[in-house]
């Protein structure tokens, strides 16, 4: 279990006084009836405005940061340095607004010498199918925001794994819209629970990287609203983030980011989203355009919310109320979470309470994905050789690059390199397999090779009983991969240690689903995604059986880019350096992202979305669906020897009126059972999961006829309607 050692180490840490460390000075006390804690956030809010200048107000809508900030440029007062900044109103006791990528932990702690956890990617967070250890993740990134000093996450990417080679997946969560909404919904219920500002992002259909400032996503408004859409509406629904992000690309001929259907009619109209709209760094356009069609925030700069929106207000052209309308919802937002009332105080961040909450969400989130003949647990009793081979599991585990990048303790664990960990660029996190796989195999001999020599790396392997090979694949934001392949002829690594040994197994760290080759020579396969500074110590963990694995997996895996909706990421060839003109991507799979585009396609997946083993078994009896009570309940037992976690999960097809050839999730529960035991579940059925939305009437519909209801091997029919 998650038991907390309180080292002397860690006591010392956490003896640190506050006072030592630098604390902003004392504002002046500022008196105003908007200061009165028992009002209600939209009317704080209003009474802010009333006393603000058409200058005050301008300086909220903007904001600085990286790439607008020009390098050896003063820092701004009260500025952490974070991705984004955004001075307040001291007369009006309104502070600072400081925002920091985090989306897998805070980024750029080491800016300022402070740690920061790296948790599992946000995709293995999907892979627990967990609420409760989203809400946990959420909870650890908005904890260390407070202890940072900073007060706005700009994590909580949720957009669709609709493109596997996209370098963002690892930042979101998978491939179903209720599954990324709920886990990221719940995410950032956790983090604003701790009083500090969440985001969604990115906001909407930022589904590759490739062209990623210049590409036109063409879709049609039923896929769009059944698919990303769907997410963020979940997400929003669950969280109440204080704010969205909207994306660099087009929709539908407009920038997202003044996007009137998006931002006016979907998020704020329909879904009464009272937060503000951001935008991405630098995916801010035009000035009036973007202000009337629902943009709330420049970041960062000024060059269309600075002076050019003070003379669109001062002409008329975007009317004041509308401004008004951008400052009230920051400031509502700020009074909302709890950031004026309850600002973040600095502090030390408890790296031991990190570890532990990391070392948990990988513990739920690392996928059996293959286990021939009951390899897996290793015997630590019997097992007397291990082979380690590949991928530095002598020092570290991978993370994912761009702005989700959290900075290594200590430096990369490869090239020990210290300080702010760079862009686009491997780093390993101390967080050493070796070490914690031989705390395990007490009567083994465990030895590492490094696989950079196949024959090398073959030969250990077959002196030994049994061969974990590590292998990786890099995403970063910013770029895309070009195929599902491991990179650097790692897939020729396992074949040979695969022919060299009959017990071979396969631990992936990928920022999404890769393809393999050698799947059918291998005993055992288990999918780390990004594991996080957890990692190593539940990698272990899941290999000697001290844990069981429940993980399921978010996406699914394609067995050759052929079967992909789009066998090419589309514009991966046009070259950068020849500025490519922009261009538009029909999203043609529209409604059938993932597995959905596999079964309407009959197309056979290497691993299906929500795959995932066990080391026991489980049986399903006794379905019912009920369609006017709207639940669907089955019996699910554990039926072999060890106690283990059933994620059950409740498919529905709709009726052939709705035009869906394949199934989709609408419920779920994790269900821990001990050996031989069972359990009835009963899940809700939400009507908007089981709803289309109707594009000419503009709604949300259920379609009346017969529904087929699956979970597990069985299936049951219900009707709605008449
Ligand atoms: C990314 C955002 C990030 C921002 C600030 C952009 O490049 O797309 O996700 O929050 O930078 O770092």
């Amino acid at each position: 279990m998650r038991n907390r050692r309180l080292t002397t180490r860690r006591a010392l840490l956490l003896a640190i006084p506050a006072l030592l460390l630098a604390q902003p000075a004392k504002p002046p006390k500022v008196q105003g009836p908007w200061l009165d804690k028992t009002l209600p956030p939209d009317r704080r809010a209003d009474l802010v405005i009333a006393q603000m200048t058409l200058d005050e107000k301008i300086q909220l809508v903007h904001g600085t940061g990286w790439g607008a900030m020009r390098p050896g440029s003063p820092i701004p007062p009260g500025s952490n340095e974070g991705a984004g900044f955004v001075p307040g109103i001291e007369r009006l006791a309104i502070p600072a607004i400081n925002l920091a990528d985090s989306a897998v932990g805070v980024r750029m702690g080491a800016v300022e010498s402070r740690y920061a956890t790296l948790l599992p990617s946000t995709l293995a967070a999907a892979a627990s199918f967990d609420p409760e250890a989203a809400y946990l993740y959420g909870s650890v990134i908005g904890r260390e925001l407070r202890d940072q000093g900073t007060n706005m996450s700009i994590g909580g990417g949720v957009d669709l794994i609709r493109e596997p080679r996209n370098g963002r997946n690892f930042e979101y969560a998978g491939e179903d819209p209720i599954l990324a909404g709920i886990i990221v919904g719940q995410l950032m219920k956790g983090l604003q629970a701790q009083q500090v500002m969440g985001d969604i992002k990115h906001y909407a259909f930022n589904d590759q990287e490739t062209g990623r400032n210049i590409l036109n996503v063409i879709l049609d408004k039923r896929a769009m609203r059944e698919t990303d859409l769907l997410a963020f509406q979940i997400a929003l629904k669950i969280s109440q983030a204080a704010g969205v992000m909207c994306s660099y690309n087009k929709l539908n001929g407009d920038y997202a980011c003044e996007n009137d259907y998006l931002l006016n009619q979907v998020l704020k109209k329909e879904w009464g989203f009272q937060g503000w709209v951001l935008s991405d760094w630098g995916g801010t356009h035009s000035t009036t355009k973007a202000a009337l069609n629902g943009l709330d925030q420049e970041m960062p700069g000024e060059t269309f919310f600075g002076a050019p929106l003070k003379k669109a207000v001062e002409s008329g052209e975007v009317p004041e109320a509308r401004l008004n309308d951008m400052v009230h919802r920051i400031l509502r937002s700020m009074f909302a979470c709890g950031v004026i009332d309850n600002p973040p105080v600095r502090s030390v961040v408890d790296p031991f309470q990190g570890l532990e909450d990391a070392q948990h969400i990988a513990e739920e989130s690392i996928v059996l994905l293959k286990n021939d003949a009951g390899l897996l647990p290793l015997n630590a009793a019997r097992v007397a050789s291990i082979a380690l081979i590949g991928s530095h599991a002598d020092v570290g585990v991978l993370s994912g690059g761009g702005s989700a990048q959290v900075d290594p303790p200590g430096g990369d664990a490869v090239t020990h390199r210290k300080g702010g960990a760079g862009w686009m660029r491997p780093v390993w996190f101390p967080s050493s397999p070796l070490k914690y796989i031989r705390a395990k195999a007490t009567q083994a001999t465990v030895e590492y090779n490094d696989g950079s020599d196949p024959a090398a790396a073959a030969k250990l392997a077959k002196a030994s009983q049994v061969a974990i090979v590590f292998v990786n694949q890099f995403m970063s934001e910013g770029r895309d991969v070009a195929t599902l392949s491991l990179p650097d002829k790692q897939d020729a690594l396992v074949s040979a240690v695969a022919a060299a040994n009959p017990h071979t197994i396969v631990v992936i760290e990928s920022g999404g689903p890769v393809s393999m080759p050698w799947i059918g020579d291998v005993k055992g396969v288990l999918e780390a995604w990004y594991p996080g500074i957890g990692g190593a110590q539940a990698l272990a963990a899941i290999l000697f059986g001290d844990v069981n694995p429940s993980a399921k997996s978010p996406v699914t895996f394609a067995k050759t880019e052929a079967d992909l909706p789009h066998p090419q990421v589309p514009g991966i060839d046009l070259k950068p350096a020849n500025r490519p003109p922009p261009f538009d991507v029909p999203y043609t799979e529209g409604l059938k992202v993932g597995y959905k585009w596999f079964e309407a396609e009959h197309k056979q997946p290497l691993f299906a979305f929500a795959y995932g083993l066990s080391y026991t078994t489980f049986a399903y009896s006794a379905l019912k669906a009920d369609g006017a009570a709207r639940t669907v309940s089955f019996n699910v037992k554990n039926t072999g020897k060890r106690a283990g976690t059933e994620v059950a999960q409740a498919y529905v097809t709709l009726p052939d009126a709705a035009g869906e050839p394949f199934k989709r999730l609408v419920a779920w529960e994790r269900v821990p059972l001990k050996a031989g035991e069972s359990k009835t579940v009963t899940l809700k059925l939400d009507p908007l999961y089981l709803s289309i939305f109707n594009a000419e009437k503009d709604g949300w519909e259920l379609v009346a006829g017969d529904y087929k209801a699956l979970a597990g091997p069985l299936s049951s029919s219900f009707r709605i309607g008449q």
